[in-house]
């Protein structure tokens, strides 16, 4: 019998989009008109668009399908049920709480719990989740271990909360949490997965403390399929049945399904404390809609719904973390610094050892984000200085970080479109003398790296 070494796509392609192919100066001006942020460019000037993983994944037949079946009922929808069955089946929580997208779960379960003063630990909060509980005047605490923060080094499990630096927190601060979170895959710090070890771990803690653990459960199926081939004794399960037991040592989950749901918009907050659902419900029909629905339409709830159903199953996940490090293995061998190993959705690019010559406040991750655009055509994301570097006081200082994100679109783009994307990023880094820094020209307060405005910096 013949072993096949070579991991396909495990789908065939029935409906197809074209993609624009654009001269290096069309890119230039359009750059420039975006005021130098990729965030600010028109999408159809993007020739490979790796700006997220998020909502921009292709959908099954049969999620198209589903979606014909969507009852837009405002209240008790048979969409509304199908979506609670699925997510209750899999997460094993009491109340399942649609909501338009992660964020929303992340502002209705926060502005429950949170008082000013508080702080909340997580591994990495990602930056919506960041700017959620620093609104209500709480403090975001990032307590990723040690490793996590370097990215050469390598860690099977990088993404896991330092134990240590959690219980000291709730030690000495242990009266200003009120929840303790873990972002499964740890996006922030290079879409690093965390063990069940460390769940059970982070329970214990729990547990002892009396505090409630929520993940943020938006890549909770890679993280299963990490666990799946590097944690001891694991390799025989399913990825759903490590998923459930995930799922099961937290109290509940914030979740955009615009990642791991496979969808294009969704997600939901799904717990077990009754009162607090209720809170939470209450706040959800101020602003998201009634609690069927939560901002949804009801053929979302059913793309959402079989979207969670395929996203366990393990010929997707092992072609999904596949080609991710795929494009890894052909960065390092090029010698380009990358966050090592390869995350589930994305590679990050360390742009910070890339360009030493481009110090943090000059932002070597728009300066390496915004040549990738300019000479090839792909949109990445700095995940760096301008993401994470301004305080909530007002002041300035380097990020944790300055990476460059290509996070990769579910079941978009082919082996081809990433041998691309290889030798563009090689040809960048080649060039890494010419790349200059920038400067902030205009910028809101918070979340800034989606709307800033910069100019380039004199060579
Ligand atoms: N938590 C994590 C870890 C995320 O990566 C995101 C979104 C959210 C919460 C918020 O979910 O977008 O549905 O409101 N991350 C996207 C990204 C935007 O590009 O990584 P959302």
């Amino acid at each position: 019998m013949l072993h096949f070494k070579t991991i396909i796509e495990p789908f065939r392609i029935k409906s197809v989009e074209s993609v624009k192919f654009t001269h290096r100066e069309d890119r230039e001006t359009a750059l420039a008109e975006a005021g130098h942020n990729v965030f600010r460019l028109r999408a159809e000037d993007v020739l490979i668009d790796l700006l997220t993983d998020s909502g921009t994944g292709a959908m099954s037949a049969a999620q198209w399908g589903a979606i014909m079946q969507g009852d837009e009922s405002y209240a008790g929808s048979r969409s509304f049920f199908r979506f609670r069955d699925v997510v209750q089946d899999l997460t094993g929580f009491r109340h399942i709480i649609p909501t338009h997208q992660g964020r929303a779960a992340e502002r209705i379960l926060f502005h429950s719990l949170l008082e000013p003063g508080q702080v909340v630990p997580n591994n990495n909060h990602f930056d919506t989740t960041r700017a959620n509980v620093e609104v209500e005047e709480a403090e975001a605490r990032d307590l990723v271990i040690p490793e996590g923060r370097v990215p050469s080094q390598i860690h099977p499990f990088k993404g896991n909360i330092d134990l240590a630096a959690l219980e000291r927190t709730l030690d000495a601060d242990g009266s200003r949490v009120p929840l303790v979170m873990v972002t499964v895959t740890n996006n922030t710090g290079g879409g690093q997965p965390v063990s069940l070890e460390n769940l059970r771990g982070v329970r214990q803690l729990c547990d002892r403390y009396h505090k409630p653990f929520f993940l943020d459960a938006c890549r909770f199926a890679e993280n299963a399929y990490f666990i799946k081939k590097r944690e001891q004794g694991q390799s025989g399960r399913s990825p759903k049945e490590i998923a459930r037991e995930m799922f099961s040592l937290a109290d509940g989950c914030t979740m955009s399904a615009k990642k791991d749901g496979l969808a294009n918009i969704g997600g939901f907050l799904a717990l077990n404390a009754d009162a607090l659902a209720e809170r939470c419900r209450n706040l959800l029909i101020l602003t998201e809609g009634f609690p069927t629905y939560g901002g949804l339409a009801g053929y979302d709830l059913e793309a959402v719904a079989r979207g969670l159903e395929e996203v366990v199953e393990e010929p997707y996940l092992r072609y999904r973390i596949r080609s991710t490090e795929y494009l890894h293995e052909r960065l390092v061998a090029a010698g380009v610094p990358v966050i090592r190993p390869a995350g589930g959705h994305a590679v990050y690019i360390d742009a910070r050892a890339l360009l030493p010559h481009v110090p943090p406040l000059s932002y070597p991750g728009i300066a390496l984000a915004n040549a990738l655009y300019v000479e090839a055509g792909i949109r990445g994301v700095e995940i760096g200085t301008v993401m994470f570097g301004r305080q909530p006081d007002g002041t300035e200082k380097p990020g944790p970080m300055d990476l460059v994100r290509l996070a990769i679109p579910r079941r978009v783009y082919t082996q081809s479109h990433i041998d691309y994307v290889a030798e563009a990023v090689i040809g960048v880094a080649a060039m890494k003398n010419e790349l200059r820094g920038y400067r902030i020209t205009k910028a809101p307060a918070v979340l800034r790296h989606f709307t800033a405005l910069f100019e380039p910096l004199p060579a």
